[in-house]
């Protein structure tokens, strides 16, 4: 039986989640990727020990995540919680979705009550929980009237399912009137989950502003740039990285030559800071007042306690910041 380490609230700090009562670990743990048929089941348990034992009590899964087959994740994340970790279960934020093409036929994707109330259940009973904490609404419907998709997760929340909910990937415009709805349906917004790192900018145009009004929190994932932001792929891809497997978008996305030409420039400035550049990148995401934490992933324990020093770094200067905008211009 796994025992937590006794000083694991010592290691990292908790922020506010918008106006909430939850405060939310400034690192939380992201199971996309790697908590599937990539490592084995000790191994998935040993980086999940790893961030509990260091205070990371945020677990962020989809119905979607577990490579190859979907709601792989979730069972196996289902099987380490209900395995070893089930007297913690109360200190744990455990997190899910539905958005993203989950079943054939037209209720197994987009917004529908019909879809997010039936996966919801599928994600409870795979990780056999009664509740998550966090049920997310993972992308915008274009067709679904926005009010079907807010007032199946107001139920939700009324079912006593997720104890919040919270959208992901929505643009401001869309964001603020989801918001606004579960405001009225006294099932307020406790968190939005939008991708930000220093390659992908867009939440600084107005979303950020608009969660800070709203006192909803911001939870950035992909703060690597799915590990683009480190210094593993400076001298080629290397065997076993994300980038080196299948179907990935991490090659075509970040790893040109005019970013990974950036790379190099911030992990020299990096290495000046006495950061990594996984470090650098994450302090950057979490200058920002309004984000209360990032959504990392990672493939080994010594990845994660890389991250986790990131904690440790110095603010940056407003010379440092207009540098690394310098540099981020040449990303094409
Ligand atoms: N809402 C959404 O639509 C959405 C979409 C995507 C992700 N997410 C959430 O965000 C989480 C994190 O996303 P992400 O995995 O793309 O985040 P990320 O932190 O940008 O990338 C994680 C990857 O970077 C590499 N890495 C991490 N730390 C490293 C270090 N110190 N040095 C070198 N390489 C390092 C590892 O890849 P290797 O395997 O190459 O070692 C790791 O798997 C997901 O698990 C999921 O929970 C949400």
């Amino acid at each position: 039986m796994y025992t937590a380490k006794n000083n694991r609230y010592e290691q990292i700090t908790y922020k506010r989640c918008g106006k909430s009562g939850v405060k939310l670990p400034q690192i939380s743990l992201g199971l996309w990727q790697n908590f599937g048929l990539e490592k084995s089941i000790e191994e998935q348990q040993e980086i999940i020990f790893c961030a509990f034992d260091h205070g990371i009590t945020h677990f962020d899964l989809a119905n979607n995540y577990g490579n190859p087959a979907r709601g792989l994740a979730e069972e196996n994340f289902g099987k380490i919680l209900n395995r070893h970790m089930a007297d913690y279960r109360d200190e744990m934020i455990i997190s899910t979705k539905a958005g993203y093409s989950m079943w054939p036929g037209p209720y197994g994707d987009w917004g529908s009550r019909k879809y997010l109330m039936a996966s919801l259940d599928q994600s409870l009973s795979r990780m056999k929980l009664d509740y998550v904490d966090i049920f997310y609404h993972h992308r915008p419907d274009p067709e679904t009237p926005l009010e079907e998709t807010m007032e199946a997760l107001s139920d939700i929340v009324r079912q006593g399912k997720a104890l919040y909910v919270g959208i992901s990937n929505y643009q401001e415009p869309e964001a603020r009137k989801a918001i606004e709805i579960l405001k009225s349906n006294k099932t307020p917004c406790l968190i939005h989950q939008p991708r930000y790192n220093m390659f992908e900018r867009w939440v600084e145009d107005g979303l950020l502003d608009a969660l800070e009004e709203a006192g909803v929190g911001c939870i950035a994932y992909s703060p690597l740039a799915q590990g683009a932001l480190t210094d593993k792929y400076l001298k080629g891809i290397p065997k076993g990285s994300r980038a080196s497997r299948e179907g990935t978008t991490v090659g075509g996305r970040y790893l040109t030559k005019e970013k990974l030409q950036c790379i190099r420039q911030l992990s020299q400035m990096a290495a000046e800071r006495g950061q990594t550049m996984a470090q650098m990148a994450l302090t950057w995401v979490l200058r920002k007042p309004q984000v209360t934490s990032v959504l990392l992933g990672a493939s080994s324990e010594r990845q994660l306690l890389d991250n986790i020093g990131c904690l440790k770094g110095a603010a940056f200067s407003s010379e440092e910041l207009g540098k690394i905008d310098e540099i981020l211009k040449q990303k094409g």
